[in-house]
């Protein structure tokens, strides 16, 4: 059993003592006027104090979060080396950052299509968001269901902002992706008939998220991963993109690479890039906690704003309804919304159900936070405060063994701290989790940097300012194969011209007519966790 403070215990008889009451009676949906009002005052994009302006670049005005506009306006890594571009340590069609899902999926498209494809990546191939997520995938491929309606609730769940051909191409190549994964190997839940499971998610008026149990993403990535060494494509792992090259055309001719180990600089030259630098979670906006992987510093956003291109919705962020809030060892770490789907209810001190729990991320995230903050009615845990999560409700809604069966990694998450989530509610509040927006794209994929290309987290517009649960590993698939066939063939018609950094210059003096004096070097990277001296 769980160390649970005595407080803890006497709000968590109340959760077990409502509980049967709870389940006559689903907590009621809100009116769109009370959804917008939760959120203009409890969710965090509305904290004003906590952006500031651009003065550089294409989004020049636009407002941003501290900790993103001080990278993006930070000095390029390069500023004081001597960077020989004569000096070409790989030679490849298509150069492709990152190596999560969007980026191998990128990768084996446009090896398919006969290019000479190489993958850069900071830590290993496969360390990324991608083996992070776990709740599922969407796709409308079940008679009741159909693309258009997946386009609506997606819109709607996005505040009508998503960019109308990039949400067009998200829903209507999503079975297409589900084969695709299906027939690479994707161990997807199935009955035994064959037919895929599907369940609800926040905001989704069809049951269409499959899902491998509850670690989705990470069985994804396991299977193209594997197709990437199968396929025998260059894999450079430990080595960061810390500066893209242009050619004297201003087109995308490349990347300044950084070993991580040795610090060593290697010049890849390249007709086409595909940015799939994933989220920005280890920014830790604001202060949150993060479900995110190690390495989202938002490197590709920085890239690609120094290069040039435009950002879209950078100021919009997903904050998960359901971090854990505690154990300490895990605080921020996903719950994912698949235990909601299945019928935990959010609960607060009471043992009241104040919200229902499938509201989109946004409204159900604000509305956990109103409850703890203007209420007063939250838990207070090692690191802060929390509400319930009652997860015991699932198996009694579904029948014995649900949990085990269909979320064993939540099972066994909370169990190494002693806690049976079987048998007893869990402690939950929102955690940074994903950057609705990120880099603006056309539907064919590519920035309005000629021959620079990006998928994945690192767009922004195909979710508008709030994604659904399933649209990222859906977008990771679907823009990554999308990255990879366009480059995979605009490469065949690219000669490169002399390669130069002049860009790198041109931005450093926009900074400086700007007045901004930093002390920034950006791309980050990685995080810095070391403890700072008072
Ligand atoms: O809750 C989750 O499993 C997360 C899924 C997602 O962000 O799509």
């Amino acid at each position: 059993m769980y160390n649970y403070t005595e407080e803890q215990l006497e709000y968590m008889k109340k959760v077990e003592a409502s509980r049967a009451s709870r389940i006559e009676k689903l907590h009621e949906r809100m009116t769109a006027e009370e959804k917008d009002a939760v959120l203009a005052e409890f969710h965090p994009d509305y904290i004003t104090t906590a952006y500031e302006e651009l003065k550089v670049g294409k989004n020049k005005g636009g407002k941003v979060l501290h900790e993103l506009a001080d990278l993006l306006q930070g000095h390029s890594r390069i500023l004081n080396m001597d960077i020989d571009l004569n000096k070409i340590d790989y030679d490849v069609d298509v150069l492709v950052i990152g190596g999560g899902g969007a980026g191998s999926s990128a990768a084996i498209e446009a090896h398919e299509r006969g290019a000479n494809v190489m993958i850069a990546t900071k830590l290993r191939l496969g360390d990324a968001n991608t083996a992070m997520a776990e709740g599922g995938i969407q796709a409308a491929d079940k008679p009741n269901d159909s693309p258009a309606t997946h386009y609506l609730d997606a819109l709607g769940g996005g505040h009508f902002k998503n960019k109308p051909e990039l949400l067009y191409k998200l829903v209507n190549e999503a079975p297409e992706a589900i084969l695709w994964l299906n027939n690479l190997g994707v161990m997807f839940d199935k009955e035994p008939d064959g037919t895929m499971v599907t369940t609800h998610g926040g905001g989704t008026s069809r049951k269409r998220m499959h899902a491998c149990r509850d670690y989705s993403g990470s069985e994804i990535m396991r299977t193209l991963r594997d197709e990437v060494f199968n396929r025998g494509i260059t894999v450079v792992d430990f080595t960061a993109a810390i500066e893209l090259i242009k050619d004297t055309d201003g087109k995308i001719a490349g990347a300044v690479l950084m070993n991580m180990e040795t610090k060593e600089i290697l010049i890849a030259r390249a007709k086409t890039v595909v940015i799939a630098t994933g989220g920005a979670g280890r920014l830790h906006y604001q202060g949150f906690p993060t479900s995110n992987h190690y390495g989202a510093t938002a490197d590709g956003l920085v890239l690609a704003y120094r290069a040039g291109a435009k950002l879209l919705y950078p100021e919009t962020l997903q904050y998960h309804p359901t971090g854990a809030a505690e154990p300490t060892q895990i605080y921020g770490a996903l719950v994912t919304e698949k235990v909601r789907s299945l019928g935990a209810q959010l609960v607060n001190k009471d043992g009241e159900a104040f919200v229902y729990s499938l509201e989109t991320r946004d409204v159900t995230a604000s509305s956990i936070i109103r409850e703890c903050r203007q209420r007063g009615n939250g838990i207070k845990t090692t690191d802060g405060e929390g509400v319930w999560l009652d997860t015991p409700l699932i198996d009694i809604l579904n029948g014995e063994g649900t949990i085990e069966k269909r979320i064993p990694a939540m099972l066994r998450m909370f169990g190494k701290y002693g806690i049976d989530i079987r048998k007893e509610p869990i402690l939950i509040y929102p955690t940074l989790h994903y950057q609705n927006g990120g880099i603006d794209i056309g539907a064919n994929g590519m920035t309005c940097v000629e021959n620079l290309y990006v998928a994945g987290e690192a767009v922004g517009g195909i979710h508008g300012t709030n994604r659904l649960m399933g649209n990222s590993l859906l977008d990771i698939i679907v823009f990554g194969r999308n990255a990879g066939q366009q480059a995979g063939e605009k490469y065949k018609s690219v000669e490169l011209k002399e390669l130069t950094l002049d860009h790198v210059k041109d931005f450093e003096k926009e900074l400086a007519e700007a007045g901004i004096s930093s002390e920034t070097a950006s791309p980050k990277l990685l995080p810095d966790y070391r403890r700072q001296a008072n």
